[in-house]
């Protein structure tokens, strides 16, 4: 079993400046409330599920994340959103 995962260590260092100001509206990425509140919908959406896939592709954002960050995402849900 690898280590369990935390918002702090592994999840909150994913979202770039870029990604928080552009969703500020929505929520705040640096938030962990915000973050575990949203998980759900932001798991669809880094995975294009539901909507544009986020972050957007260039111009708009730095575009896709690679699978091995989406699956960080995911552990710390099946960790249990650890803070
Ligand atoms: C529930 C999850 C999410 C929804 C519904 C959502 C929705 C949106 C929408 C509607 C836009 C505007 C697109 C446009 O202007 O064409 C946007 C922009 C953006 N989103 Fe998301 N988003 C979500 C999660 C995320 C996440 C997790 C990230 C980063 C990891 C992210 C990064 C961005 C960025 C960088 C932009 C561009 C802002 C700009 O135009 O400057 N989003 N998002």
């Amino acid at each position: 079993m690898t280590k369990t995962t935390s918002f702090q260590m592994d999840i909150r260092p994913l979202f770039t400046e870029r990604d928080i100001q552009g969703m500020s509206r929505a929520f705040n990425l640096r938030s962990y409330d915000d973050v575990k509140k949203h998980a759900g919908a932001i798991y669809d959406r880094i995975r294009g599920i539901g909507g544009a896939v986020m972050p957007p592709p260039p111009p708009k954002g730095e575009g896709p994340w690679q699978q091995s960050r989406i699956e960080l995402f995911a552990k710390w849900m099946a960790d249990g959103f650890q803070p």
